[in-house]
């Protein structure tokens, strides 16, 4: 994988001649609070199906960079053995290319009394403040200094206090991170407001197999009494990726009578199959499969208004390609991006494409349709707006050209591959002039 591939994609110019069957990788967003929980063990544990996405190796550099020992045990599974750690300050090059870089410290913080790391870095989608892991960090009695954009956190004699936190904001890694941090601290720590996404409830699943005193988990408030480094017991199994399952969905409402989305958890995506279902698009649901069977594109137009939400409400990472979509449905629909201000830019370049889309504001979007699309050129902007631009142009009418393929490989195993396997005309090529 390279910076500076890109993909080539012939569209189908609305046809819908995708078939056959995607298999569901694991969920990013799971896998890498899961690796960085790591640091709360005694000794090594065993991850299972581990995607194999540029985001991992990421986490993967960044933790032995720490010390830690991270090995692929066969094809899916990771052996991570924390013993040998021995630093606390998260490499700047590394942490600055994803922000989930900064799950790293609520573990290290109460493992180590202490904990350096730069402002983290990621898709450019929003603000996207830290506030709230400092505010939570301070309540549990650290020390906070900031200096060129690098921050500095120490615990009092080497230990986190219990606390009672209140998070103003619903936030899956602020959720997870102080997870994490109250397993190794001293008392009781009490988490309001906490996130209720699956990747949130795998993690403390997760540790709460594995001896983590943890009272709550699938509610909002958790209360999580502190000990010891945990000991070994269970491996930690990668829940399917809501959010490929969600997309492949999407892409097979749109370009296919007959895709098996596989190895699937059909409730995670389940305000998008309530989406798709109103509009129209035939779902068959298996126990770990969804089966795209067609589109009855109904004569009279839809009007919905689809509002990003946390969980279990509309994810924000399938916001991009149900634009997507709704530029091939009958009628008007809105779409109001509600958890991050920025996440909105790429709609200047669907439009480019032939979408007629009216901005209302910066964070509502008025789609109208039915708008065929024309191939060009696109710059992906972030993972998610990356993998609708996919999507867009397998929709399209002639050839496409996506740029910043580093940013779909960042959450997408090998997605040309996944791709052709069901029909899909992709090549990836190195950028022209590139090394
Ligand atoms: C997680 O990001 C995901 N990343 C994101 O996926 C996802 O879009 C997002 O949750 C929402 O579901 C990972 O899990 C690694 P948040 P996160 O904190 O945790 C505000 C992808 O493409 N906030 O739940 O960073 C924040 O600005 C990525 O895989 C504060 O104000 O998102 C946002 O408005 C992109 N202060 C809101 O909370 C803080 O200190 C919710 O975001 C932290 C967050």
């Amino acid at each position: 994988m390279d910076m500076k591939d890109e993909f080539l994609i012939q569209g189908l110019a609305g046809k819908r001649l995708l078939k056959g069957e995607i298999p569901i990788r694991g969920s990013k967003n799971a896998v890498l609070p899961a690796m960085a929980s790591s640091f709360l063990f005694s000794g090594p544990i065993l991850l299972h199906n581990v995607p194999h996405i540029e985001d991992v190796l990421r986490m993967s550099e960044l933790m032995s960079s720490l010390g830690a020992k991270v090995s692929a045990k066969n094809d899916r599974t990771l052996l991570i053995s924390p013993e040998s750690a021995h630093a606390h300050i998260l490499d700047t090059a590394i942490a600055k290319r994803f922000r989930a870089s900064i799950l790293l410290s609520g573990p290290l913080l109460s493992r180590f009394g202490k904990v350096v790391f730069p402002y983290p870095g990621g898709c450019v989608i929003g603000k996207r403040p830290i506030d709230l892991f400092l505010q939570g960090f301070k309540k549990m009695g650290a020390r906070v200094l900031e200096r060129d954009e690098h921050f500095t956190l120490f615990a009092p004699k080497g230990k986190l206090s219990g606390a009672d936190i209140f998070f103003k904001i619903q936030s899956v890694t602020v959720s997870e991170t102080f997870i994490m941090a109250a397993v190794l601290a001293r008392g009781v720590t009490v988490l309001r407001n906490v996130a209720l996404e699956p990747e949130v409830t795998a993690l403390a699943q997760f540790l709460l197999s594995n001896g983590a005193r943890i009272e709550g988990i699938g509610t909002t408030t958790l209360k999580i009494t502190g000990g010891a480094p945990l000991s070994p017991k269970h491996s930690y199994d990668t829940i399917p990726d809501r959010i490929e399952t969600g997309s492949f969905l999407l892409l097979g409402a749109l370009s296919s009578d007959n895709l098996l989305i596989s190895d699937c958890k059909p409730d995670h995506v389940r305000a998008l199959i309530d989406v798709l279902r109103e509009s129209g698009v035939i779902i068959k649901e298996g126990k770990d499969t969804l089966h795209v069977r067609g589109w009855k594109k109904a004569n009279t137009p839809l009007s919905l208004q689809i509002k990003t939400h946390e969980y279990p409400g509309f994810p924000t990472d399938l916001q991009a390609p149900l634009v997507v979509f709704f530029t091939q449905c009958k009628g008007e629909n809105l779409v109001f991006e509600t958890i991050f201000e920025g996440r909105l830019s790429y709609i200047e370049d669907l439009k480019r494409m032939g979408a007629d889309i009216v901005m209302w504001d910066t964070q509502r979007a008025l789609i109208k349709g039915v708008t065929p699309l024309k191939g060009r050129e696109l710059d992906g902007p972030d993972i998610r707006a990356g993998l609708a631009f996919l999507i867009a142009a397998i929709v399209a009418r002639g050839s496409s050209i996506i740029n910043n393929v580093y940013y779909i490989d960042r959450g997408y195993e090998r997605i040309e591959e996944r791709l052709s396997a069901v029909g899909v005309s992709i090549e990836r090529r190195k950028k022209a002039g590139s090394a």
